[in-house]
């Protein structure tokens, strides 16, 4: 090879590294049972199609208060919080494809119409969206991404959070829980010093784990391993 195409591949090369998106999760395909696979279509209508723009137009009702809930794994909580706040739109994403399956098929079922999924990374969905335009950020039981090397891909991160901020309504909040205690450490530290942010259990503390949260698999899964859970609510006042 001839030096100048050596050199033009690690101009290459270097240009991909610099592009490459660091993003929070990893896909696992794992297969669809039976009634996840008719979900998808019988209950294509609560399934939006990437790039969907402004949320909240996808809804009867896009004036009433949006929920948007990163990571909802299966979806049973999601559906269980749809359910019970019939005065709001919600919105799901999600890259695992059981997990939307899964999601629209009990959403289906307790026939909830006011809850919307997408199979997208959500930092693309966020940057879609207006700003001042959601009311509520959601993220329970994030990836904590345990090892040092791959902290970066923590979802409650400056950068991050800064575009959550952006999107979030004047006095809308970010909430998050999580039972993997350094990632709780990690979380106060980060948001605690955002000054458009406002601790709502006081600065320091995490939130008394409201009673209105349904609980989720990795919740429950964390218990079992005798975790303790750690909720952050936090609402944007600049
Ligand atoms: C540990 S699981 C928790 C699932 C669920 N919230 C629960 O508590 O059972 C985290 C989920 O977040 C999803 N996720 C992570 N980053 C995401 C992103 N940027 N956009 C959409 N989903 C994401 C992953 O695919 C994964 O299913």
């Amino acid at each position: 090879m001839s030096n100048e195409n050596i050199e033009a591949q690690v101009v290459e090369l270097d240009n991909l590294h610099e592009h490459r998106e660091i993003v929070t999760f990893m896909r696992r395909s794992s297969p669809l049972n039976t009634s996840q696979k008719s979900a998808l279509e019988q209950y294509r209508d609560l399934i939006l199609e990437y790039p969907v723009g402004d949320l909240r137009q996808h809804f009867e009702h896009p004036e009433r208060p949006l929920t948007v809930e990163i990571g909802f794994g299966m979806g049973r909580s999601l559906v269980l919080m749809a359910k019970a706040n019939p005065e709001r739109n919600f919105v799901g994403i999600e890259v695992h494809i059981p997990g939307i399956a899964q999601c629209v098929y009990e959403a289906g079922m307790a026939g909830v119409n006011n809850l919307r999924v997408l199979d997208a990374d959500a930092i693309q969905v966020l940057k879609e969206m207006p700003d001042n335009s959601i009311n509520c950020v959601q993220l329970y039981f994030p990836d904590p991404w345990q090892k040092k090397r791959h902290f970066k891909r923590r979802f409650v991160a400056h950068e991050r959070m800064q575009l959550v901020e952006q999107k979030l309504e004047m006095g809308g909040t970010f909430h998050s829980a999580t039972d993997w205690e350094p990632y709780a450490e990690w979380m106060l530290d980060v948001l605690d010093n955002r000054p458009n942010l406002e601790n709502l259990a006081g600065k320091g503390n995490s939130y008394p784990r409201p009673d209105w949260r349904p609980q989720t698999k990795f919740e429950r899964r964390g218990i079992e391993e005798g975790h303790k859970i750690n909720d952050f609510i936090f609402k944007k006042i600049n």
